[in-house]
């Protein structure tokens, strides 16, 4: 088993560099049972590899995924896991964020989250400062021990933060050699500043980056996959902490490879500057400037 660095952010909150996504188990908007038994032994196959912090939301497999990792977490030690979920746009009202909260402990089967999410920006109608008021309170309760967001820009963080009393300890992001909106629209930068964990989302961009040229240069130099290589710029970078989503035990192992180690500053700066192909609004949830505010 390895032992996973970590890296600490605000109010103490301590993130392992590498976790395990589950977007696409348990099906994707709706549940699919097929490959149950596959995906709890993935969830599994990684906590027995030294991940401890898992990535969900009620809305992958509309709950479905949740429920895979409560039944794949049985018989470990609850106290060593890093549990985190998120709440849907529509389901931030006050009373339906805290109901949702609670299904999803219900379908975790465990008594407290350890991070919970903003998916997104409250849905238009509801107020985010009774979003906030109710994440808040869930903090208060116990059932959960940190807040944070997704895909927000700077502004849209800084107006989640204001009306919520406990620290927002976490964006999770569209991030990867790829794509490079957090980089341009400042969102890296301020997290960086502020001790906000950035969760890089989308990391291996489903798996089609290891053709580009530089990565199989640099995979050679350095004797790692291309993946390896991918996932070290991410890890390499102060703040930053990465979700790939695997259910292949060839793919987890390969990628557990990126830690460890770092690759050179040259090599850093020459990956960042010149990987082909970089864009700067991610294509499947871009952050939301137009809306954004002034805070
Ligand atoms: N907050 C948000 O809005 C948001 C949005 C998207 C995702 N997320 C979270 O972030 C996690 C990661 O993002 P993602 O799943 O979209 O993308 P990803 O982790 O970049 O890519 C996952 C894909 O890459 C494949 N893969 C993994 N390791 C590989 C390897 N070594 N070689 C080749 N292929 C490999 C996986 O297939 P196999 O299973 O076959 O290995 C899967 O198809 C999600 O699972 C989810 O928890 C959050």
């Amino acid at each position: 088993m390895m032992n996973i660095p970590t890296k600490t952010f605000a109010n103490g909150f301590v993130l392992p560099v590498y976790g395990l996504g589950t977007w696409q188990m348990g099906g994707r908007w709706e549940a699919d049972t097929s490959n149950d038994s596959t995906e709890i032994q993935a969830i599994k196959n990684a906590i027995d590899h030294g991940i401890t912090h898992i990535d969900t939301a009620e809305s992958y497999g509309n709950g479905h995924a949740e429920e895979l990792i409560g039944q794949a977490i049985e018989g470990y030690d609850r106290a060593k896991l890093i549990l985190a979920s998120k709440v849907s746009a529509p389901n931030q009202g006050y009373d339906d964020l805290i109901a949702a909260c609670k299904a999803s402990l219900a379908r975790l089967k465990t008594e407290y989250l350890d991070l919970y999410l903003l998916h997104r920006y409250p849905e238009p109608g509801i107020d985010i400062a009774h979003t906030m008021k109710a994440m808040d309170y869930l903090v208060d309760q116990g059932l959960v021990r940190n807040i944070g967001v997704c895909n927000m820009s700077v502004n849209r963080f800084k107006e989640a933060q204001k009306h919520a009393q406990h620290p927002l300890v976490c964006n999770q992001l569209h991030y990867s050699l790829a794509c490079r909106e957090i980089t341009q629209r400042g969102v890296l930068e301020y997290s960086q500043h502020n001790e906000v964990a950035v969760v890089a989302w989308g990391p291996l961009q489903k798996g089609m980056l290891e053709s580009a040229e530089i990565l199989q240069k640099l995979a050679v130099k350095y004797d790692k996959t291309p993946y390896q290589i991918a996932l070290n710029w991410l890890l390499t970078q102060p703040g930053v902490v990465t979700i790939p989503k695997t259910t292949k035990l060839e793919h987890l192992e390969e990628n557990l490879g990126s830690i460890g180690w770092s690759l050179g500053d040259e090599d850093m700066t020459d990956l960042t500057q010149n990987f082909p192909g970089q864009y700067t609004a991610s294509e499947r949830v871009p952050l939301d400037y137009d809306a954004d505010v002034e805070v």
